[in-house]
């Protein structure tokens, strides 16, 4: 049961995410903390409430600060290396919740270089294609044009090339090997990376002159990145950066790993995807707290903390006291697992429906969006 693994490539097994913290040496988010957050953010957010959220690195410092009238920038991103599903749009949701409250310039960083290295079949024309798409998922949720900056790695390599050499200067192949998990058959590209994914976190800084603290919504999983960033920042003069780590959207077909579009599509649902395919996969999928026949569902109840549907409705249902009816009406045997399933299909669709629609209105508007290198 306890057999888990993460690590920024591969996440497999059943996580357990209080034993992760202690791996990764990150601190619990407490409720102080969150109830902090949604103090100086001016409004409360459901991911933070049902722990979504669950760690972080020096959130507090950077929120004394904020107090302090002291302003930061949010950092997050996406590797390219297909199509985008649900679970990406979590920490993406959310970091709109923080860019909306703070006023914050969010950097998004597109990896087309990292996909290029990591993947054996990805050409690099394929992965910079995908990297447009993938920035179209995330200009469909309204994030300000002003405010956000899209850096697609390969087009941007003047600026963070730069900032990268300053920190492998301080990193040595063998923290990437204890840190990554590298060896003597990684290819060199990729012992370079993590310095090309560090580079972000002092941008704001480099861009304004002034030391600005950034702050890292994003999955667990990538910490070991912000690791590194942190070890180096002093020594470069840099303020460390913070960061809030969140949970795995779980694999509609169980309890184990993240959602994965390499763990078949029946796991996922796609952004893609229409609203016949989304019925189709969750009904035919998504695992159940249910019991085996209507008669003892109905005498028994279901197990909500096992279903996969009410999971997910955890994360994309904003609404605690309809949440919580769901929750009641299925411990109960009130809700069958074919009408809960059916609950979060209509949800997930009416999601969809609009998302795909802003998609196809950013691609007039994706320019406003991309961070243009330095001439
Ligand atoms: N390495 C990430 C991935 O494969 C992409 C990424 C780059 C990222 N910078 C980030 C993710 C910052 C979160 C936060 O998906």
């Amino acid at each position: 049961m306890s057999n888990f693994k993460v690590t920024p490539w591969e996440v497999t097994g059943e996580v357990d995410y209080n034993k992760l913290i202690k791996q990764f040496g990150t601190e619990p988010l407490t409720e102080k903390l969150i109830e902090k957050i949604e103090k100086a953010a001016g409004k409360e957010h459901h991911m933070l409430r049902r722990k979504i959220w669950f760690s972080h690195r020096e959130l507090d410092v950077l929120l004394k600060e904020h107090e302090q009238g002291k302003g930061f920038a949010l950092y997050t991103g996406r590797g390219p290396s297909g199509n985008t599903h649900i679970g990406h749009l979590v920490p993406w949701i959310f970091t709109k919740y923080l860019q909306d409250a703070f006023d914050a310039d969010l950097y998004f960083q597109i990896t087309d270089d990292e996909k290029f290295l990591y993947q054996p079949k990805l050409g690099l024309a394929e992965t910079n294609k995908l990297a447009y798409d993938n920035a179209l998922e995330l200009i469909a949720l309204g994030f300000d044009p002003k405010k956000t900056h899209i850096i697609i790695d390969t087009n941007c390599a003047k600026t963070l090339y730069r900032i990268a050499i300053e920190i492998a200067k301080k990193v040595t192949a063998s923290t990437a090997r204890s840190v990554f998990g590298f060896t003597n058959e990684t290819n060199i590209g990729l012992y370079f990376w993590p310095a090309m994914q560090a580079a972000p976190c002092f941008l704001p800084s480099v861009l304004s002159g002034k030391n600005i603290r950034t702050l890292i919504p994003a999955a667990i999983d990538q910490d070991p990145y912000w690791r590194i960033a942190r070890d180096v920042a002093p020594k470069l003069g840099y303020k460390k950066t913070a960061a809030i780590h969140c949970v795995f959207l779980p694999a509609l077909t169980g309890p184990a790993g993240k959602m994965s579009s390499s763990t078949g599509a029946e796991s996922t649902i796609f952004t893609t995807d229409d609203d016949k395919t989304v019925r189709k996969k969750i009904m035919k999928y998504a695992f159940s707290g249910g019991r085996d026949t209507v008669e003892e569902h109905r005498k028994y109840g279901g197990n909500p903390d096992i279903d996969v549907s009410y999971q997910w409705l955890t994360f994309f249902e904003e609404d605690d006291a309809k949440l919580k009816k769901i929750y009641d009406d299925y411990r109960s045997g009130q809700l069958l697992s074919g009408e809960l399933k059916q609950i979060l299909v209509d949800k997930l669709n009416s999601f969809l429906k609009e998302h795909q629609h802003k998609k196809e209105l950013a691609k007039n508007d994706i320019d406003r969006f991309l961070f243009k290198d330095k001439q």
